[in-house]
C-alpha cells in the first residue's frame, strides 16, 4: 500500500530531527502494511526551500541508512508544494520534485489561511498546461472547501485527485476535517492516502486507528485499488520524473 504524504527525511522540514525517529515511523507504517513510502518534504518559499537536488540526496541518504532494514519497502522522493510557491516571479514553474509514471504529478498544498477558490483553478489550469497533473494534499483540512463541498466534486471533474490523510480519519485534526474526510470516503472521492506522518508519537497514535476506519469506509477493493496508486497511474517503479 501506497503512503502518499510523509516528511520522514530527516533535518529537511518540520519533520523528525534524527533519523532514528525516521526509522520508527517507517517500522510502524510498514508493520501497517505500507510498501511504497513517498518521501515529501515541503516546498514553501521562505519556509522550506530544499532544492530537487537537496531532496534527492537526503533521499538516497535515507536509503543508504535505513532502507536494508525494510527491504520490502520502497522510498520515492517528491515534494508537498504550497500553492504559493508554484511559480516564480516571471511566472514560471519551480523546479520542485514530481512524481508519477508516463505522466508528471504534483502533491499540492493549500495555504491554512482564506484564499480565493479562482487562484487555485488558474493555479491547476496553469500546472495542467505545463504537463503537470494536480494531486490535492488533505483537501478535507480546508475549512473553505469543506464549506463549499460542491467545489470538491468541481475539482474532480477538472482532473484533480485528492489525497486524504489517514489521521484526518482518526480525529487527529478534529471533527470537522474527520466529517469531511469522511464524506469524501463516502463520495468516492479519495484517489490516493497518505498518513503525513510528522512525529512518531502521532503517527503511532492516529494512523493504526485511521486506517481501520478507511477500510471500514472504503471497503477492501476500493482500499486496494486506492493502497496500489491505480488511481493516479504510479507504475510498480515509482519512478521520479523531474522538468527543467
Ligand atoms: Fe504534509
Amino acid at each position: 500500500m501506497i503512503d502518499l504524504h510523509t516528511h520522514i527525511l530527516p533535518g529537511l522540514d518540520d519533520g523528525p530531527k534524527t533519523i532514528e525517529e525516521s526509522a520508527e515511523i517507517v517500522a510502524l507504517l510498514a508493520d501497517l502494511g505500507f510498501d511504497h513510502i513517498f518521501l515529501t518534504p515541503h516546498f514553501r518559499q521562505g519556509f522550506f526551500e530544499n532544492s530537487a537536488e537537496t531532496v534527492r540526496a537526503a533521499a538516497d541518504a535515507f536509503r543508504n541508512a535505513v532502507g536494508g532494514r525494510f527491504p520490502s519497502v520502497r522510498f520515492t522522493a517528491a515534494h508537498e508544494v504550497h500553492l504559493g510557491s508554484v511559480f516564480d516571479s516571471e511566472g514560471k514553474v519551480r523546479g520542485f520534485l514530481c512524481f508519477g509514471n508516463g505522466h508528471r504529478q504534483v502533491l499540492l498544498e493549500l495555504p491554512r489561511q482564506q484564499f480565493p477558490f479562482e487562484l487555485l483553478l488558474h493555479t491547476i489550469e496553469r500546472l495542467f498546461s505545463a504537463g503537470i497533473c494536480v494531486v490535492l494534499a488533505h483537501p478535507e483540512k480546508h475549512g473553505e472547501l469543506a464549506e463549499h463541498p460542491e467545489r470538491f466534486r468541481e475539482l474532480c471533474e477538472r482532473g484533480v485527485k485528492l489525497q486524504v490523510n489517514i489521521t484526518s480519519l482518526s480525529g487527529f485534526e478534529g471533527r470537522r476535517v474527520r466529517k469531511t474526510a469522511e464524506m469524501l470516503c463516502g463520495s468516492g472521492m479519495v484517489h490516493a492516502v497518505g498518513t503525513d506522518s510528522h512525529r512518531f508519537a502521532d503517527a503511532a497514535r492516529f494512523v493504526p486507528k485511521g486506517l481501520r476506519r478507511a477500510g471500514e469506509l472504503l471497503g477492501e477493493e476500493r482500499m486496494s485499488v486506492i493502497g496500489s496508486g491505480e488511481e493516479l497511474q504510479i507504475g510498480q517503479t515509482g519512478e521520479i520524473l523531474t522538468w527543467s
